[in-house]
């Protein structure tokens, strides 16, 4: 058995983000330092520099998710691409379509945007999950009609990892002539991405979900799909994203995606593998945990688990000088309300309080998951006392 040998506690949260890998390093390295020039600047050959390594790493992204070159717009992160999604395609209706569908169990960054476009006098329907965290098809057949501008439904769920049948939903948006938006971070690195199979006409990524940088993420935006800008500026990235495009961040976040397409089958049997032995090493000395989500249509790496009696936050406190998991998402975490998500699935309160997520990646090994199990068999002993 492999154990590491520094202090720190096993690193189990790839979904809040991840780290980046050495070859993305090495690849930014010299944007950081010799190659500043700005990509944008026409004029010389520092300019020229950096536009070509801009060029191959849009090439690298776009080729990560099966799109064209000028279908990449460089962002921030998700959280902008999502928003440029949402007010983008609400903002290009001309056609009286003012209706936003989405579903409870939504990212922050597409739930609390929809909501805002409801204040600004849009229709925005949040449809419910199943106890399983799937949407019904039927109900979003129902809701969908000539009024309706987007569907956004993510395809990977952060928190309990449920994979929603995107094929299925783009039919229903295709036949309503809708454009479809899909939050793919999680699914990044994980599942492979293809947006025609997929059918999307919107896809928003972020760079650090897969072992890139921090600040930098993209809108995959279909030729040919209306949206408009929400910051205004330059005339960068098609007029969709003005700034100066970060060179360094790019150049890393092209050669992330690069190396997780090369990796992907690997990386992804990893994880299964290591998921199921964490899962059942829980199931052993635990008895009475309970999995959220939906057993088999799921990210590989990914388990929300709850302890019966024990709140998610006493869990953390109990293993965190060996895990490092987290109370649902990252971004909620810290809040000391049960995860909106469990919420959704239909759990009451006290047991949604209960919910964690351990997530795996790239650089688990099978020491962090023995100690996983060792750590929360103490909370075992706490569950079986509740
Ligand atoms: C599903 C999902 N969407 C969007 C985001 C936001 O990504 P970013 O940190 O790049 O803004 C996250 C990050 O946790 C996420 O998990």
């Amino acid at each position: 058995m492999i154990r590491r040998m520094n202090s720190r506690p096993a690193y189990l949260d790839y979904q809040a983000t991840t780290p980046v890998d050495l070859r993305v390093r090495d690849a930014m390295l010299p944007y950081l330092g010799e190659h500043f020039g700005n990509p944008h600047s026409i004029n010389h050959a520092y300019g020229w520099q950096a536009a070509d390594a801009v060029k191959i790493a849009r090439g690298q992204v776009a080729e990560f998710i099966g799109a064209d070159d000028d279908e990449i717009v460089f962002t921030s992160g998700a959280t902008e691409s999502c928003n440029l999604a949402l007010r983008g395609a609400a903002k290009a209706s001309t056609s009286g379509r003012n209706r936003v569908i989405t579903v409870a169990t939504e990212h922050p960054a597409v739930l609390e945007t929809a909501r805002d476009l409801g204040c600004a006098g849009h229709e925005v329907i949040i449809l419910p999950v199943g106890e399983d965290g799937l949407l019904d098809l039927a109900d979003l057949e129902r809701t969908l009609d000539g009024r309706t501008v987007l569907v956004s439904i993510m395809a990977a769920n952060n928190e309990i990892g449920v994979l929603q049948p995107l094929a299925e939903i783009a039919r229903l948006c295709r036949a309503s002539g809708a454009l479809f938006h899909t939050d793919a971070t999680q699914a990044a690195g994980r599942i492979g991405i293809d947006v025609d199979s997929w059918d999307v006409d919107l896809l928003s990524l972020s760079a650090h979900k897969v072992y890139g940088p921090k600040g930098i993420g993209t809108l995959y935006v279909r030729n040919g799909v209306p949206v408009q800008p929400v910051v205004t500026g330059g005339g960068q990235e098609h007029g969709l994203r003005p700034g100066t495009v970060p060179a360094p961040l790019v150049v890393g976040f092209g050669r992330a995606c690069q190396v997780a397409s090369e990796q992907l089958g690997e990386d992804a049997g990893r994880m299964s593998q290591l998921t199921m032995r964490l899962k059942h090493g829980i199931q052993r000395t635990c008895p009475s945990v309970r999995f959220f989500g939906h057993p088999e249509q799921r990210l590989p790496g990914n388990l929300s688990m709850g302890f019966p009696g024990v709140s998610a936050d006493e869990v953390i406190e109990l293993v965190s000088n060996r895990i490092a998991i987290s109370t649902g998402s990252a971004c909620s975490s810290g809040t000391a309300e049960p995860s909106k998500v469990l919420l959704a699935l239909g759990l009451d309160p006290e047991t949604a309080a209960t919910g964690v997520r351990i997530s795996l990646g790239r650089f688990t090994i099978e020491g962090d998951i023995d100690t996983a199990v060792e750590a929360l068999s103490d909370v075992a002993a706490i569950a079986s006392r509740a």
